[in-house]
């Protein structure tokens, strides 16, 4: 793929990119790049673990990372691991698309506290494509506690793989680019392949909350909950992760005494999603109930998958919307 990325500073402090390809960011801008992969997708994964941890002996997790980009998120998990449950095996299978896209990448520019995992990301660089995992190329992080397989293909290619070596995971972060743009990350079959992949109980968590996905993800048996910023968990970790990290924000004039507030405004507005692999309660079915209703909730078929390409996905559903 080519790269024509341009590099934009979130409110944060941290970098992320712009992609022209996908006429978008990889992160929110307004919110913050580092501080979204928190609040987005590790510090639910954290806060459910924890619980998962005070019930049970848990020795080692496995996580599907879908869209590595600039590896955020895995980056924002290996912080939170280290921190608070160093003691279990991390394994994180990342998968990406654009092979080219890890070469530019750099994790130097963060704040110390996550700069100081750098030797990581260095590590995946060196050894891209010189490793094979499950047959396709990839790169490697590799120590006792640790291991990242982050996998240089279309995830769809290596669901089938999955599927036929039968790989389950604990928790998937589904971080594609936008409903519209990238129709083939998120049809109803991406879902039904990660319905069968998660462990029982096992948890999808996303930003994207359009209708179309909430559907799908009901439909399939997942019961739905919204990570708001202005539940406690979320509020009290992310004003201690902002103190440690010492993040540096550039946020509009009249929110400068307090920039907290201009994030938290964003976040508000833009929750997480977490899918769990659970019965629905009442609420998700009153929500099925009501999006069925609704045509905008139509979401992507992907039928013949990985044989149709992301203009077809998309083309078919607008048909149907007419
Ligand atoms: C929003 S960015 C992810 C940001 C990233 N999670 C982070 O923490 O920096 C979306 C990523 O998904 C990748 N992607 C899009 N479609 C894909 C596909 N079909 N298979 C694999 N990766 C895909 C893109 O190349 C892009 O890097």
């Amino acid at each position: 793929m080519k790269q024509n990325l341009k590099p934009v500073k979130t409110s944060d402090g941290s970098y992320t990119f712009f992609s022209p390809e996908y006429d978008e960011c990889y992160h929110s801008v307004k919110g913050g790049a580092i501080l979204e992969s928190f609040f987005k997708f590790s510090l639910p994964l954290y806060k459910d673990l924890k619980n998962k941890i005070e019930k049970n002996k848990i020795k080692s997790i496995k996580v599907l990372d879908i869209g590595f980009g600039l590896g955020y998120n895995i980056l924002s998990l290996i912080y939170l691991w280290k921190k608070y449950f160093p003691f279990i095996r991390l394994e994180i299978i990342s998968l990406e698309k654009d092979k080219n896209l890890v070469d530019i990448l750099n994790w130097e520019n963060l704040p110390d506290k996550l700069k100081m995992f750098s030797y990581i990301l260095e590590t995946l660089k060196k050894t891209k494509e010189k490793i094979y995992f499950l047959g396709f190329p990839s790169a490697l992080y590799l120590n006792e506690k640790l291991e990242i397989n982050l996998i240089f293909e279309d995830l769809r290619k290596v669901f089938l793989r999955f599927k036929k070596l039968n790989i389950k995971f604990d928790y998937i972060f589904h971080d594609a680019f936008s409903f519209l743009k990238n129709p083939e990350a998120w049809s109803y079959e991406v879902f039904l392949y990660e319905k069968n992949f998660l462990k029982n109980k096992g948890k999808i968590f996303t930003y994207a909350c359009a209708k179309p996905i909430k559907r799908a993800l009901l439909e399939l048996g997942f019961s739905l909950k919204l990570n708001r910023i202005t539940e406690t968990y979320f509020k009290e970790n992310l004003k201690k992760l902002i103190y440690e990290l010492n993040l540096e924000f550039s946020v509009p004039e009249k929110y400068k005494k307090n920039p907290l507030k201009a994030i938290f405004e964003i976040f508000e507005r833009h929750p997480g999603l977490e899918a769990k692999k659970d019965n629905l309660s009442k609420a998700d079915l009153e929500l099925l109930e009501s999006l069925k209703k609704d045509k905008k909730s139509i979401f992507y078929r992907d039928t013949v998958f990985l044989n149709r390409s992301p203009k077809l996905i998309k083309l078919n559903r607008e048909k149907s919307l007419k």
